[in-house]
């Protein structure tokens, strides 16, 4: 009997040393092959600095206040709230489905406002983008709301009639792809609207991709809402995310998700390119706003009765760095295994179309697509949103999680109180006044 058992566990042991050799072995070959063997998937990852994270977070105590300071509203109604909007007595935000929804802050009441596309294959509640659409930056101005849709550009929300109004049909070239995700409006000419689009090589739907790739094909707009003119007027940056003004009105604030900083452009300067169509400004030539930051930063609201500034981070380095951190200096680890499951995909979609079709498979083949498989490596925490003050840029004050990751904007609504959205949870939270300001 015991011989038998120590039969089994050599042979575990060999099947588990031979699956692991010979998927490193492929792993480095599909590494290897030019290019032009991946015409779908572009990926070529760049080597990036991430020291920083050794500094964790400058003095700061890591804390858990999204999750006990915070009351959770919607919970299971609203699925990957990304980006919020304050109007009279409700929140607006923009979910999965390609659906605007708004809820009443004290009777918590949902009402769908508007969906981007009504065709039967888009009701299903946790779609992703594609053909079904969805709205990622949210504005108001005045009792008008403006949002962003991933790859069709800008509308205006008729509130009253639950309408889009499209604002710039030709935002981005035909033969480009785009992800489009935040706005915000120049404060001495209303019509004149600043768009970060986060990469110009990959969609929404392999957004995780292009965090493994860093690429730095991110781009920021300026656009002239009366004659549909638009002009390019910074590039390079590692997946632009959120924009806003400081409170001073003086400068351009740009998120740069995966090189974990804000960039700071004068205003002046931004107007003047635009107006004289000068060529666009250089992402790395651009000051670097207070110091960089302690994860991925999402999109930033200014927080009017303060002037400080408001970020959604996606995940805190709360100590150093972590396993994936270090793969910043290996591109050619990160580009073999992304191969490997671009190719994984494709035998999956084969099996899927040709041999059996199943819910499971169907699943996989869809995370290795989108990447989403990356995800699922992550830990299930560490998501924050964080204060900074709009002169220095430094940090003021941490809100932590030790329960959820990929807090995508927080606000201050006219009561004072502090909601959160997160494009991968399905609630908002809410700080009052008083728990948030301490
Ligand atoms: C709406 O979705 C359907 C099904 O995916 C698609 O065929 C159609 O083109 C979409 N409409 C728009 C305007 O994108
Ligand atoms: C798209 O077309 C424009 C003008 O023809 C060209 O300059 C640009 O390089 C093209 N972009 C891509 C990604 O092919
Ligand atoms: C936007 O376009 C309108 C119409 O041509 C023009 O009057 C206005 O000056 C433009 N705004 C700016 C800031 O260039």
């Amino acid at each position: 009997m015991a011989f038998q058992i120590k039969d089994l566990f050599s042979l575990l042991y060999k099947t588990t040393f031979d699956i692991l050799f010979y998927t490193t072995v492929i792993s480095i070959i599909f590494g290897l092959l030019p290019d032009q063997f991946f015409n779908d998937f572009p990926i070529i990852p760049m080597k990036y600095d991430n020291e920083h994270f050794y500094k964790g977070l400058y003095g700061f105590e890591w804390n858990d206040h999204l999750v006990s300071k915070a009351k959770m509203i919607a919970i299971n109604q609203v699925h990957g709230p990304e980006s919020l909007a304050d109007i009279g007595d409700y929140i607006y935000t923009g979910i999965l489905g390609g659906r605007i929804v708004r809820i009443h802050k004290q009777t918590e009441q949902i009402d769908e406002i508007v969906r981007y596309n009504n065709s039967k294959e888009c009701q299903h509640e946790k779609l992703k983008a594609g053909n079904c659409g969805r709205f990622l930056g949210l504005r108001e101005q005045g009792d008008n709301l403006y949002v962003l849709e991933a790859s069709t550009g800008i509308y205006r929300v008729d509130l009253r009639k639950g309408e889009l109004i499209h604002l710039s049909k030709h935002l981005i070239p035909e033969n480009e792809s785009a992800i489009i995700n935040d706005l915000v409006f120049d404060p001495k000419h209303s019509e004149i609207v600043y768009i970060t689009v986060s990469s110009s090589k990959w969609s929404l739907d392999r957004i995780a991709w292009s965090i493994v790739d860093h690429d730095k094909s991110g781009y920021v707009l300026a656009l002239n809402l009366s004659t549909g003119q638009s002009h390019r007027i910074a590039d390079g940056f590692a997946l632009a995310n959120g924009i806003e003004i400081t409170a001073d009105q003086k400068y351009l604030l740009i998120c740069q998700t995966t090189d974990f900083s804000i960039l700071k452009v004068d205003l002046d300067n931004v107007r003047k390119i635009f107006l004289s169509k000068q060529s666009a400004l250089k992402a790395d030539q651009l000051e670097i706003f207070g110091q960089r930051l302690p994860g991925e930063v999402d999109n930033i609201r200014l927080d009017k009765s303060t002037g400080d500034l408001l970020i959604g981070m996606f995940t805190v380095r709360p100590y150093s760095k972590v396993l994936r951190d270090y793969l910043a200096q290996w591109p050619f680890i990160r580009k073999s295994f992304a191969r490997t499951a671009y190719a994984l995909y494709l035998l999956l979609d084969y099996i899927d179309a040709k041999v059996i079709s199943n819910a499971a498979i169907e699943q996989l083949r869809d995370d290795l697509y989108t990447g989403h498989i990356v995800y699922k490596a992550l830990p299930q925490r560490d998501g924050a949103v964080i204060r900074l003050d709009s002169k220095t840029g430094h940090i003021k004050q941490i809100f932590g999680s030790s329960k959820f990751f990929g807090i995508s904007e927080a606000i201050i609504d006219t009561q004072g109180d502090l909601y959160y959205g997160s494009f991968r949870n399905s609630f908002i939270g809410r700080i009052s006044k008083n728990d948030h300001q301490s």
